[in-house]
C-alpha cells in the first residue's frame, strides 16, 4: 500500500468509526498503558516497556513484596513521580469528551495513574486499582495518597502494620464490584473500544471477546498489532492522541 492509499485506508476507518460511535446507545471503552504513553509514562511492554528492565515477578506480586517490600515500595514510589509530572492527553481528553456525548458510557481501565480521572471521564472502572490508593496488609484499611514521592518507606497504617500499593499485582484477583461492573457494561455496549493495551493480561482482555460475543461492533485503536487483533470488527493502526480526537470532528453524519 503506498501512502495515498495508507492515507485512504484511514480515513474510511475513521469516518466508519464515527458513524458508529454517533449511533452508537451504550460505549464501553478497555485501555491500557498506551493511552498514556504520549503523556510520557511507560508502558509495560513493547518497545521501551518496563517489564524489559524490570521483573515483574520481584515488583508486581505479592510474594515479591513479601520478599523486598522496600524495594517494591521504591519502584512505586517512583511510579507515582513519573505520574505526577505527566498531564493527560489528547487520547484522555476525547474520552471525557466521547463520555459527554454518548447517553451509556462505560471507561474500564487497566490503568493505575489516574490520567483518565484528571482529563474529567467520570465513570470509570479501575479493574486493576489505583497507585494513588495505600492499603493495609492487615485491617484492609484503604486511603488516598496523592505525594509524588513517599518520605519514608514502606508508609504504615494507623493501625501499625505496612502498607501496601493499591493495584492489584500478578496472581491477585480483581476487585469484584469492579469487575462485575466491567461485566455487565460490556455486556450492554453496541460499540466497544479496546485501546492502547497489548490484549495479553487476563481477565481484563476477555472483555474484548465478551463484547464480540455479545454482539457489540469492536473496534481497537493501538499502534500494534495484537492477539485481538483478529477478532475486532476493526483494527485501527494509529496512536490513541490521535486517533480519539478525529473521531469528534463533526463531520456532518
Ligand atoms: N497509542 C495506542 N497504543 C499504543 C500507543 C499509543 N500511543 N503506544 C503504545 N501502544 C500500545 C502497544 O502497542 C501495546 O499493545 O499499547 C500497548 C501497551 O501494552 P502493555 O504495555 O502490555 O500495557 P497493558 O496492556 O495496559 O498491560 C496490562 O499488565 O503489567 C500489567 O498490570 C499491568 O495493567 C497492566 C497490564
Amino acid at each position: 500500500m503506498d501512502l495515498l492509499q495508507a492515507n485512504r485506508a484511514n480515513a474510511v476507518t475513521e469516518t466508519t468509526v464515527a458513524k458508529w460511535l454517533k449511533a452508537a446507545k451504550s460505549v464501553a471503552v478497555l485501555t491500557g498503558a498506551g493511552i498514556s504513553a504520549e503523556s510520557g509514562i511507560p508502558t509495560f511492554r513493547g518497545p521501551g516497556g518496563v517489564w524489559k528492565t524490570y521483573r515483574a515477578e520481584e515488583l508486581a506480586t505479592p510474594q515479591g513484596f513479601a520478599r523486598d517490600s522496600k524495594l517494591v515500595w521504591e519502584w512505586y514510589d517512583w511510579r507515582r513521580s513519573v505520574i505526577a509530572e505527566a498531564q493527560p492527553n489528547a487520547g484522555h481528553l476525547a474520552l471525557a469528551e466521547i463520555e459527554r456525548r454518548v447517553p451509556g458510557f462505560t471507561l474500564v481501565t487497566q490503568n493505575v495513574d489516574g490520567l483518565h480521572d484528571r482529563a474529567g471521564s467520570r465513570n470509570i472502572l479501575r479493574v486493576h486499582g489505583d497507585i494513588w490508593t495505600v492499603r493495609c496488609t492487615v485491617c484492609d484499611r484503604e486511603r488516598r495518597d496523592l505525594r509524588p514521592r513517599i518520605e519514608s518507606l514502606p508508609p504504615f497504617c494507623s493501625c501499625g502494620a505496612m502498607e501496601r500499593p493499591g493495584v492489584v499485582w500478578f496472581g491477585e484477583g480483581l476487585p469484584e464490584d469492579v469487575w462485575e461492573r466491567a461485566v455487565v457494561a460490556t455486556k450492554a455496549a453496541d460499540l466497544f473500544f479496546v485501546i492502547g493495551t497489548s490484549a495479553v493480561v487476563h481477565p481484563a482482555a476477555g472483555l474484548v471477546h465478551l463484547a464480540k460475543a455479545s454482539g457489540a461492533k469492536v473496534v481497537e485503536i493501538n499502534v500494534d498489532k495484537t492477539p485481538v487483533s483478529a477478532t475486532v470488527d476493526i483494527s485501527w493502526r494509529a496512536s490513541a492522541a490521535e486517533a480519539l480526537p478525529a473521531l469528534l470532528v463533526d463531520r456532518g453524519l
